[in-house]
């Protein structure tokens, strides 16, 4: 199901070397940032690269990680001169790909292939943006939240996560976005799901953007659905390759399987299949 209006800067075709300028702990979190000075300037927001760390990867004890492994970029500068950019990645530590790039210090060479798949198509005339965030979700959420913003647009954002130390990904905002807590210790003690559908019933002339994990994802394309406000969900699945070849990463759609790397990881919620 490709659609060619839906947003995306094509990749160099190779796999690259750029360099980690910043990383450091963001709460529970793990932030690098990396000088790609030969990628484009202008990954569109959802879009995401296929990351693995250099000389760190592979290798020992049962080889993995093996394969790289998928991230949406968080932020992006551009670097003077119109090639190039600085690429911020959130990382959550969950196995030994992320591990590995979470270990990553200034100087480290990090491999990546990328921008890859649809980012987020802009609302239509009329429509205001609701950007949601659950978690690591957060992460392409920043990206179409500074280009709004960039653009003169200032999106209602909300973030839900577990607790105070996955909130902190919060801070990475410019404005005040509305801060949810599973446990209550930072914002209100809600999921996101609550302001949103609170926000949505006030005014219903939105597009929601969300990223975030499968059952909150879930949730916001059953709420947009009984509301009938349109929403573009960003999803995460396993993926192997990135580029299309592997189909390891496929999700049902009305039309059909569809491949999330390819075809998303931004798909219309209303060309998704509902999950029990
Ligand atoms: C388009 C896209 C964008 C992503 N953006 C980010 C991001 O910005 N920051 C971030 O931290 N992570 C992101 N991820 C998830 C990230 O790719 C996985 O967490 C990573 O591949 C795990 O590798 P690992 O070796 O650390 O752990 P593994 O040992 O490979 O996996 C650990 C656990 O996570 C599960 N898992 C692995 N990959 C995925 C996946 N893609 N989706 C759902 N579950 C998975 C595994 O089943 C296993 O239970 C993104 C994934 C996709 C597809
Ligand atoms: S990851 Fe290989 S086809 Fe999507």
């Amino acid at each position: 199901m490709t659609d060619d209006r839906r947003p995306r800067t094509l990749a160099p075709p190779e796999r690259r070397i750029a360099e980690v300028v910043e990383a450091r702990r963001l709460g529970a979190y793990d932030l690098i940032v990396a000088r790609d000075a030969i990628g484009p300037a202008n990954p569109r927001p959802g879009q995401f690269y296929m990351l693995a760390a250099g000389e760190r990867w592979g290798a020992d004890g049962d080889g993995r990680p093996y394969l790289p492994r998928a991230f949406s970029f968080a932020r992006v500068r551009p670097l003077p001169g119109g090639q190039g950019a600085d690429l911020s990645f959130l990382l959550e530590d969950v196995g030994p790909g992320t591990r590995r790039l979470g270990e990553l210090a200034a100087g480290d060479p990090l491999a990546l292939l990328g921008p890859l798949g649809h980012g987020f198509a802009p609302p239509p005339e009329g429509r205001r943006p609701l950007l949601v965030g659950g978690g690591i979700g957060a992460a392409p959420v920043l990206c179409w939240d500074d280009e709004l913003r960039a653009e003169g647009v200032e999106a209602t954002v909300l973030l839900g996560f577990r607790g105070a130390g996955h909130a902190a990904a919060a801070d990475l905002f410019v404005g005040a976005p509305e801060v949810c807590t599973d446990d209550g210790s930072v914002g209100r003690r809600a999921l996101v799901t609550e302001p949103l559908r609170a926000e949505l019933e006030a005014d219903p002339a939105a597009t929601v953007y969300a990223c975030g994990p499968e059952p909150m994802l879930e949730a916001v394309r059953a709420l947009c659905a009984e509301l009938d406000v349109p929403a573009e969900l960003a999803l995460e699945a396993g993926m192997a390759c990135g580029y299309g070849a592997c189909f390891g990463c496929v999700v049902p759609t009305v039309d059909g399987y569809a491949r999330v790397c390819v075809d998303g990881p931004v798909f219309p919620a209303d060309r998704l299949v509902a999950h029990a």
